[in-house]
């Protein structure tokens, strides 16, 4: 096997430099370098080498995949560990590689006899252009070995001198910061024991003031649900890196002689021309898994902001009937089904149905829903226990402790349930899978409403990956819905099994413009759980009209979480028309590539999904506030074909800019007809909006039928 490898995919470019006995090196990870013969390959490694300097290794150091203490790394460790006396950091020998025939996929494994390990990497090009990285770590000493840190890296470019991450919290998911990416670490750490609203999903750099369609980035996602930590780190030596992995907290991975632990995988992905192309690397790659949802996703209701704990069967039957009417193809019964769960102080692990609530049990509802021509979901948070609840007070200890002699603090009012006990995790898979045999139940929202304070997490995540696919053998066609207080597990770990993300409890439009633009650069909108809700925020009392409600649900997996029983016959009927366009445009939302224009003022939005063929998109213009300017500007419409032709048209029911001062531009009644080129570079005169607004415009090839 040749000792440089150049792995082409989808405009990126990943070289690898195997020669000699260290870990491999990456001397290039970024834009596509066309096709390079072994000498031209080799000369652009000889290119990039480094001098020794003054002050520092007689040997220039060399940075790997899994940078090493021992060959003089100053930064963070790839690995990190000690075996009781002795805390040597490894020096690993290659001694074997390959790579899968005909895949881009190289695995090495590399031995440290001294220190009494073996490594084994894997590092894959996929068809989408993304670099998956993981390793395994494996005790072949006497005694055990306390692993410490298994953060593998990726090298960025001397141009990436900005850092783009993501932060948040309940009800706040994903908001951005930028900052310089200055010498010395900057550090993302999670030690809440779930994926976290704060998780960053996405450590980024790039070129300064890099935007959605220009600027080089590089990105890496941990793909992961427990503790991780994703860090970007800038050495005076003038290497750079992204690293990520698992947080371990001490002493939680000890390793028996012959024990392996196995990294999460880590995605890097690459834009030579800003965040859409990164983005949609992601979004390619999970729309190429097997188990992708293809299946049209079903228009959802869902019960909670709409009845909330108030749960009874007649109410429960008239709000799915008036659903169904609005074009409802999912109803989900939220919180509140099982025993003693009248608010959120007990319940949770009672997984029966209240009979005081629920006489006849679940049955009549899920038998109307089905009449109705819906299907059937229920909510569920398994990994949960209740101190007022039947089960804590038959099982006390299967609360999760990080030591017996205490318990960790309450957090609303509940306890982890400890999965990692085979009788916890026996009794918990017992009840769902009794839940999903008793009746037609499609789809579960699978809820995790607490950190794990005090607690360990590595087991834990573990044991809830092991009970989803285990659940989801026995009952191949159950969808599962990640929720976790909103979008609190929201990583590509639980995505391998789950069909969609809840987004946010947060359903208030405005912010969710923000927090699906963000979440949407890891995943496509498809997989985003997004709700028309009550006029009235029920999280932040601002007041929103169903279109602005309605055409933000549109760029996601579209539902209702609203009580349409008290909703007025006007609205239920406008209600009705974005349901059938959310219907009519699916296939193309869920398919096609997502767009998003770097518009001067930030208080205009501009986003859409380009059908893959190119024939037709959907644009969204969104005024988030107040415009600088009146009337407003032009607006590019990113992402067409340059070379094609599109008559652009305002989209009903998305085609009113509503109030007095508003005013659609002259070419608003009539459409034009523009080049993709012309689009995207000169764009069109956007309508003046109101604040918390918008518009939608479609964009038809001309050959494909002008309308
Ligand atoms: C969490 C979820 C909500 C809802 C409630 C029910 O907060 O994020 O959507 O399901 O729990 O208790």
């Amino acid at each position: 096997m040749a000792d440089l490898l150049h792995f082409r995919a989808a405009g990126t470019s990943l070289v690898l430099d195997l020669s000699g006995t260290g870990l491999p090196r990456v001397p290039h990870w970024g834009a596509d370098l066309g096709e390079l013969s072994p000498g031209r390959l080799a000369a652009l490694v000889a290119a990039e080498a480094a001098p020794a300097v003054a002050g520092d290794l007689d040997e220039p150091f060399a940075l790997s995949v899994l940078p090493q203490a021992s060959a003089g790394w100053p930064g963070t460790p790839g690995l990190s560990g000690h075996r009781d006396s002795c805390a040597a950091a490894p020096a690993f020998t290659v001694r074997g590689r390959s790579v899968v025939a005909g895949q881009r996929r190289l695995r090495v494994e590399a031995a440290d006899a001294d220190v009494g390990l073996t490594l084994t990497l894997e590092i894959e090009l996929t068809d989408a252009g993304l670099v998956r990285l993981r390793a395994e770590v494996t005790n072949t000493g006497p005694g055990p070995y306390h692993l410490g840190e298994l953060t593998p890296a990726l090298p960025v470019p001397p141009q990436a001198t900005e850092i783009l991450d993501l932060t948040g919290r309940h009800l706040r998911e994903r908001a951005p910061q930028r900052h310089a990416f200055t010498l010395g670490t900057h550090l993302r750490e999670n030690r809440r024991g779930r994926t976290g609203s704060d998780a960053t999903l996405l450590q980024i750099a790039g070129e300064p003031g890099f935007g959605f369609r220009s600027g080089e980035v590089w990105g890496l996602h941990v793909a992961w649900s427990g503790n991780h930590r994703s860090l970007a780190e800038r050495t005076p030596a003038g290497h750079a890196v992204l690293a990520g992995g698992e947080l371990l907290l001490p002493g939680e991975i000890r390793l028996a002689p012959g024990d392996s632990y196995t990294s999460p995988w880590l995605c890097g992905s690459y834009g030579r021309h800003g965040l859409d192309e990164l983005s949609g690397r992601f979004h390619r790659h999970l729309r190429a898994r097997a188990r992708h949802p293809v299946s049209p996703r079903p228009v959802t209701l869902n019960t909670w902001e709409a009845v909330y704990f108030d749960q009874d069967p007649a109410t429960l039957e008239r709000l799915a009937r008036v659903a169904a009417e609005a074009g409802a193809e999912r109803f989900v019964l939220d919180d509140g089904w099982f025993r003693g769960r009248r608010d959120d102080r007990a319940g949770l692990g009672d997984w029966y149905v209240d009979e005081r609530v629920w006489p006849a049990g679940l049955s009549p509802l899920i038998e109307t829903v089905h009449g109705l021509g819906m299907r059937f979901g229920l909510w569920v948070e398994p990994e949960m226990i209740s101190p007022d609840s039947g089960l804590a007070r038959a099982h006390p200890d299967w609360i999760l402790a990080a030591t017996p002699a205490r318990t960790p603090p309450a957090a609303r009012h509940q306890q982890v349930l400890d999965l990692a006990r085979p009788d916890a995790y026996g009794y918990v898979l017992g009840r769902l899978d009794a839940l999903l045999r008793a009746d037609r139940i499609d789809y579960l929202k699978w809820d995790h409403n607490r950190d794990l304070v005090d607690a360990p997490a590595h087991r834990q995540t573990a044991a809830v990956y092991r009970l989803m696919d285990a659940l989801r053998a026995r009952h191949p066609h159950l969808e599962i819905e990640s929720c976790s207080s909103g979008g609190g597990r929201v990583d590509l770990g639980i995505l391998e099994r789950t069909d969609r993300v809840w987004t946010s409890d947060c359903i208030d439009a405005l912010e969710r413009q923000r927090i699906q633009r963000w979440t949407g650069l890891l995943l496509p909108p498809e997989l985003l759980g997004a709700h028309v809700g009550a006029p009235l925020s029920h999280t932040t009392g601002r007041t929103h009209g169903l279109d602005f409600r309605a055409g933000t649900a549109l760029f996601g997996h579209f539902g209702i979480e609203w009580d349409l029983t008290a909703a007025s016959a006007a609205e239920r009927a406008r209600l009705a028309e974005w349901v059938a366009l959310y219907r009519a445009l699916r296939p193309l939302l869920h398919t096609g590539t997502v767009v998003r224009a770097d518009h001067p003022d930030p208080a205009l939005w501009v986003h859409g999904v380009v059908a893959a063929d190119g024939a037709r998109a959907v644009f969204a213009l969104v005024q988030t506030a107040t415009g600088v300017h009146s009337p407003a500007g032009r607006v590019r419409l990113p992402g067409l074909t340059p070379e094609d032709e599109y008559r652009v048209l305002p989209l009903p029911p998305g085609d009113r800019p509503e109030g007095p001062f508003t005013a659609p531009p002259p070419w608003w009644e009539r459409g034009v007809t523009l080049s993709g080129r012309v689009l995207a570079e000169a764009g069109v005169r956007a309508p003046t909006l109101f604040p918390e607004r918008l518009v939608l415009l479609e964009a038809v090839r001309v050959a494909d039928g002008p309308r």
